[in-house]
């Protein structure tokens, strides 16, 4: 079984894939497979990041693991956009800490506010609806739990055998008030 650990990039999927790993499971970085296996197609100049052929990637993925039934986890701010993966796992972060983070990343000032932008937006969970069924989908806030109680939750949510959980239901999660407090 295949699950996406996807999120803003800052919302830490690195860091909780690094304690899965620890925990046992095998992991799939994506941006290093797309690197390795040759699936960049250029650079996006804007941006300063790579671009990535999803479609090979997807079906990549999908051939090297068809015959695993154990859970591997693919990790990338592209994940969701694998349509080969059966659930989605997305890492949520309020806009002040995730500042803190991408800061603690020592990125650009604009990719800073790029990023915080998307995740008020809900990009990341707009794009995943458009493409999995919602009961496939599972949200964590990831704002004020240590590494450890997010891999904790992941942990929970396969426990649980992917049925739905209330407190990661998607559509909880809104950080729009952040956009109105410029108007107060
Ligand atoms: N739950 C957390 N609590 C506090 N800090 C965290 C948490 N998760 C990650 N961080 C910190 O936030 C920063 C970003 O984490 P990380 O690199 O894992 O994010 P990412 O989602 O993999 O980002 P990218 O998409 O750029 O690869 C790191 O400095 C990390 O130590
Ligand atoms: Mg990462």
């Amino acid at each position: 079984m295949l699950v996406g650990i996807s999120g803003t990039p800052g919302t830490g999927k690195t860091s909780v894939s690094y304690l899965l790993k620890k925990n046992g499971y095998k992991i799939v970085d994506l941006n290093k497979t797309a690197i390795k296996k040759g699936f960049i197609t250029g650079i996006d100049k804007k941006r300063n990041s790579k671009i990535i052929d999803i479609d090979r990637l997807d079906t990549y993925i999908k051939e090297k693991y068809a015959d695993i039934t154990d859970i591997i986890f693919v990790e990338g701010h592209i994940a969701h956009l694998l349509q080969n993966i059966d659930k989605i796992i997305i890492l949520r972060c309020h806009p002040d800490e995730l500042k803190k983070r991408l800061i603690q990343k020592k990125w650009r000032k604009e990719k800073i506010m790029e990023n915080i932008e998307a995740e008020i937006l809900d990009i990341i969970l707009c794009e995943t609806t458009d493409i999995h069924p919602e009961e496939n989908i599972f949200e964590i806030d990831t704002t004020q739990k240590p590494i450890e109680t997010v891999a904790g939750s992941i942990i929970e949510i396969i426990k649980n055998e992917f049925k739905p959980m209330k407190k990661y239901n998607i559509g909880k999660i809104d950080w729009s008030e952040e956009i109105l407090k410029k108007f107060q």
